[in-house]
């Protein structure tokens, strides 16, 4: 085993945090690790195997000696250091979307496409948390049977939208039980009570209507499962559940599978736990599913309103598999 020199860009954030904690559960062979942040972290401290280590401010000349660095600072901050990062002799795993539609770039979900990892050159894209948890179903079906039409609808925690939107929900729920004016900072509407179909926050919709988040899994699905013409549609929502995302997800394929034949197939497949017992009332659920590496799966079901579809339902952490674990597992096969 090789020992590396790690960094962590955003450390201080909610998967930057979740990064530090992945590499320490998986005893991923550190030599030396770096955290990075903003000013506003000057003076911090973050522990690592029990040890205090301060953060630092990221700025051109972090990478020097660095061999991994594991990015989630938001696309801007991606952007512009990634490229620096890779002419330091880094490879950067970047889980902003500021790369991963670059053709040059490897968009990599380790039990999907891990061969892609071989055509990096200096950056490796994480995907959309969603779409992460999303293909990871879809690869071992479409091997069988080959995958035509998807359509998706999430139900996606609000961790997902960063440590302010958790405090937000929490905040409003407070706020609920005291008899307070609930406050609205970060979501454009209350989220407590509510499903808003806007994801991200903020310049969420496209010219065609879709959002920036349904974009993202229609083009990202595509590009990781090196199949153009497997069609997707979505719709994403961000509802008032702390961690793990949901799916509602309507596969169509060349050719029929039954449900027994899905959950044979899905129950093989790697990284996923297939949790499918209706009359006992077992499905996945985002509390089951928290603080897991797996994507869990149940529901799964013969669509009636046509020949060979199925439906099922998918969840994952966001945080974790849709983030986090993702970026290490690439790190680990790197
Ligand atoms: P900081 O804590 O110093 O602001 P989240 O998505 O949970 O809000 O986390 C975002 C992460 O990205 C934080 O670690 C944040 O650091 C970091 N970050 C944001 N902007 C920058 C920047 N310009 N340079 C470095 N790190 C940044």
């Amino acid at each position: 085993m090789s020992y590396r020199n790690v960094a962590v860009v955003g450390a201080t954030g909610l998967v930057g945090r979740k990064m530090i904690e992945t590499l320490e559960r998986r005893n991923f062979p550190v030599k030396n690790i770096k955290f990075l942040a903003s000013e506003r972290s000057k003076g911090r401290k973050l522990s690592f195997k029990g040890e205090e280590i301060p953060v630092e401010v990221l700025d051109e000349s972090s990478f020097k000696g660095v061999e991994i660095a594991l990015f989630s600072a938001g696309g801007a901050t991606s952007k512009k250091f990634a490229p620096v990062a890779a002419k330091a002799g880094c490879v950067v795993v970047d889980n902003s979307s500021a790369w991963r539609m670059d053709p040059e770039v490897p968009l990599v979900v380790p039990e999907v496409n891990p061969q892609e990892i071989k055509k990096h050159k200096g950056i490796i894209a994480n995907p959309n948390c969603s779409t992460i948890q999303m293909v990871v179903v879809l690869k071992p079906i479409h091997d069988v049977a080959r995958v035509q039409r998807v359509v998706v609808s999430t139900y996606q925690a609000v961790s997902g939208a960063g440590q302010k939107a958790v405090q937000e929900l929490l905040d409003q729920i407070k706020a609920y039980v005291e008899g307070k004016p609930l406050e609205v900072k970060v979501f454009p509407h209350q989220i407590l009570f509510n499903c808003i179909p806007q994801i991200p926050q903020s310049n969420a919709f496209e010219p065609n209507g879709y959002t920036n988040e349904e974009m993202k899994m229609i083009n990202e699905t595509k590009k990781i499962m090196g199949d153009p013409s497997i069609q997707v549609t979505a719709t994403t929502v961000r509802v008032p559940v702390l961690n793990s995302h949901s799916e509602s997800v309507n596969i169509q394929t060349e050719k029929k599978l039954t449900a027994q034949e899905v959950r044979q197939i899905l129950s093989k497949a790697p990284g996923v736990v297939v949790m499918d017992d209706p009359a006992n009332q077992i499905y996945p659920l985002a509390t089951i599913a928290d603080s897991k590496w797996e994507t869990f799966v149940g529901r799964i079901r013969e669509d009636i309103s046509h020949p060979s579809a199925i439906d099922l339902w998918i969840v994952a952490d966001n945080l974790l598999k849709g983030a986090a674990y993702n970026a290490v597992q690439i790190a680990e096969l790197l």
